[in-house]
């Protein structure tokens, strides 16, 4: 198969077993983890703050299936986070991903020309030791490799398990299927290659890759992958369009280049979304025009399509099979980062089917806040 082709031409100098974490730098960890958990079913895991010694930083762990994120505000206005917060607002700092061996990993892709972030660090507890290293990605982005073979604490040493009386139920979501970065005007190239050079990730070549554009949010975007592809990154560009495109308007209000997307998967997306709009999450929403048109472009589909219109999930095939997806409205004042629900059937692709419909809807919301 093609796919499998490609994923064995990735270089085999760091293998990844997925993603370990996302972090997010945030302004108030305790009240984004209370959103996570009421809006997004995410479950208590574990935390690190005053009551675990630590009076520089306070951390939540969250996790809902195989997704784990970590939420961390700085405890004094001294603290380094405290910048990156004045600058990007919240967003994600930390993409982390599990790996057999840290220093290996560290060792790898700096000599292929990665920035150090952290050296080989080992921390450790009464339930044994973890070795962190960490490189820069785009912006002030960073990878962290994690090894934790010898590990079994709740998640790192440094944390204690978290027992909470509120426990909202998950909604479904189970695994990370992608994470997406915006990047500078002509700048993916440069990404592609960090990813290929220094990561021995290969550029999946999906029938998304490719220029995108509608009158105004114009983008280029291309997908890197992983070896075993476990992890998926695509990173896009603006592009030249009528107005501001929505990549540059992410760029302005990020003050940099930065994550756009974190997209994570269900096996039942009616439910998922049904769930997650009864409890306050908003979606972007594409014109009704949409589902009158949808069934003959991607032709029978298992689901009811009142029931997804109702919803505002959209639809996209390829020829491995179909995708459902939906985009939810940035969840910070600023407009930045956002997340994805999707649910793929057979797909192997991102949704470029729907790209056009998907950009008239940021557009109009664009317009609203005055950055077209
Ligand atoms: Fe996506």
């Amino acid at each position: 198969m093609e796919l499998e082709k490609k994923y064995k031409d990735a270089g085999d100098f760091l293998p990844l077993n997925g993603t370990d974490y996302v972090e997010f730098y945030v302004g108030n960890a305790k009240q984004a983890a209370h959103y996570y958990k009421t809006a997004f079913g995410f479950q208590s895991h574990a935390y690190m703050g005053l009551e675990t010694g630590n009076k520089e930083v306070t951390s939540y762990v969250l996790a809902q299936d195989k997704i784990r994120i970590v939420l961390t505000s700085p405890m004094n206005s001294n603290h380094a986070i405290n910048q990156h917060l004045a600058k990007h607002g919240d967003g994600v700092k930390v993409v982390a991903l599990w790996v057999e061996d840290a220093t290996k990993s560290y060792e790898e892709t700096t000599k292929r020309g990665a920035k150090s972030f952290m050296p080989p660090t080992r921390t450790e507890d009464e339930h044994g030791y973890v070795i962190q290293s960490g490189i820069y990605t785009y912006g002030e982005t960073v990878h962290i490799f994690t090894e934790r073979s010898n590990y079994n604490g709740a998640f790192l040493p440094g944390y204690k398990p978290w027992k909470s009386d509120y426990n909202p139920t998950s909604v479904g979501l189970k695994y990370i299927d992608h994470m997406v970065g915006n990047v500078g005007w002509n700048e993916m190239n440069t990404w592609v290659e960090y990813y290929q050079n220094i990561m021995g990730f290969v550029n999946l070549l999906s029938f998304d890759d490719n220029d995108i554009s509608t009158e105004y949010s114009a983008l280029m975007s291309k997908v890197m992958t992983n070896g075993n592809g476990r992890i998926k990154f695509p990173i896009n560009e603006p592009a030249e369009g009528k107005k501001k495109s929505q990549i540059e308007e992410y760029i302005q209000f990020y003050e940099g280049q930065g994550i756009q997307h974190v997209a994570m998967a269900t096996d039942d997306i009616i439910e998922t979304v049904t769930t997650m709009t009864a409890r306050g999450v908003e979606f972007l929403k594409v014109p009704m025009s949409y589902y009158e048109t949808i069934l003959s472009k991607v032709g029978a589909i298992d689901e009811d399509i009142k029931q997804l219109a109702h919803l505002g999930i959209l639809v996209d095939r390829d020829d491995e099979g179909y995708m459902l997806q939906i985009f939810t409205r940035p969840v910070e004042d600023r407009p930045t980062l956002f997340y994805e629900i999707i649910q793929r059937k057979g797909a192997q692709s991102f949704g470029k089917g729907n790209f056009k419909a998907l950009f008239e809807a940021i557009e109009r919301e664009q317009e609203l806040r005055g950055t077209l």
